[in-house]
């Protein structure tokens, strides 16, 4: 070997002890990047410069030059990977030690959420009839009393009134009246598309709804409904059998039984209310010999009133009654849902038990 070489393989063993000793000093993960840099960097590190020098050696003194260089740069190579590794378990001891945090443990899985079964069924219900060309829209849920009743065909003083006892707001007007509550139902919103729009209307109304009401299986204080109109010129009750039967076909399936009776809502005329066949008795009354609570031993649950509209109600709007005719419905919601799933109390609704909303 010449005496460059000699002086080259002498220079890189003092660089590896100065290095490794370095090394020892350099205990976060910063200190050891600036290390790696300043020996092992590709442009300026000590032994990148070293080695650079090789190229300067007569031929047959590179080799052995080179070999020595090369043990050189492993081993501070192999120091950095080994400070880097301690380095890395000193970390999570401390916080196994320090935090009290097993990392080995398995992850928490996240708890996903779901949509509340009344949604499910307010979108399913909705989806039917947008199938069938309504268009959806939402009103307010605090309502005049105007809307709620007297547009309705439900004068001041009525006794139809009594069918919807409801939550009056603490409002009094230049009368001296309460003109302002909770809507008992999504009705109102049949004169307020009317009276900004002209037929044909084809429209459903989701949206909650609110009634005084002692509560039982199948009453709460607060639900849902989807109001339906139709106003053109020659609609028919036909058109409004014919609408909801396809409903229930969509929702329920071809084996639920329909039945359509006779009843009265102030705005309709005829007036209807549609029901199925109750689904935990199965339209029997009674269940293992004692009576249905679900359906009060009748077999039937109610779930929509359905008409054709009050010639007064188009009148009050300023619709011509003699032109246009209509048909209007409200569902419950939730009825329907306690229908599709066999839920036997509409209160597991609103109770914010997870064990229920889990099911769904
Ligand atoms: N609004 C009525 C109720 O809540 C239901 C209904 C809607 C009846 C439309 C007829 C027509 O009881």
């Amino acid at each position: 070997m010449t005496t460059d070489a000699h002086e080259l393989v002498r220079t890189l063993e003092a660089l590896k002890d100065e290095a490794l000793k370095a090394l020892e000093a350099a205990d976060s993960e910063e200190s050891l990047e600036a290390w790696r840099v300043a020996y092992l960097g590709r442009k300026e590190g000590r032994l990148t410069l070293a080695m650079r020098s090789l190229g300067k050696l007569a031929p047959e003194a590179r080799p052995a030059a080179g070999v020595a260089a090369n043990q050189v740069k492993t081993a501070l190579e192999e120091g950095l990977a080994r400070h880097q590794q301690a380095l890395k378990e000193r970390a999570l001891e401390r916080l196994a030690t320090e935090q009290r945090l097993d990392v080995t443990l398995p992850g928490r899985p996240l708890l996903l959420g779901r949509l509340h079964p009344t949604t499910q069924t307010l979108r399913e219900v909705l989806a039917a009839f947008t199938a069938m060309g309504f268009q959806v829209v939402e009103g307010p849920e605090v309502e005049w009393d105007r809307y709620n009743f007297e547009l309705l065909n439900i004068p001041r003083g009525h006794p139809a009134r009594d069918m919807w006892d409801t939550l009056w707001i603490d409002y009094t007007d230049a009368n001296g009246e309460r003109p302002m509550l909770l809507r008992t139902h999504t009705s109102p919103m049949q004169a307020r598309v009317m009276e900004k729009t002209q037929p044909p209307v084809r429209v459903v109304v989701p949206g909650k709804v609110y009634r005084y009401e002692a509560t039982d299986a199948t009453h709460e204080w607060h639900f849902h409904q989807v109001e339906g109109l139709a106003v053109d010129e020659g609609i028919t009750f036909a058109n409004l059998k014919a609408t909801l039967y396809e409903f229930a076909r969509r929702i329920f399936g071809p084996e639920r039984r329909v039945r359509f009776r006779c009843d009265y809502f102030p705005f309709v005329e005829p007036g209807v209310d549609m029901a199925m066949d109750c689904f935990i008795c199965k339209g029997q009354g009674t269940v293992k010999g004692a009576p249905c609570r679900v359906c009060k031993e009748t077999g039937w649950i109610e779930i929509m009133g359905a008409g054709m509209v009050h010639p007064r109600v188009l009148e009050m709007v300023g619709y011509d009654p003699k032109r246009y005719t209509g048909f209007a419905f409200g569902i419950g919601v939730e009825r329907v849902a306690m229908l599709k799933h066999g839920i036997d109390d509409i209160r597991h609704f609103y109770a914010n038990d997870v064990r229920f909303l889990r099911q769904f």
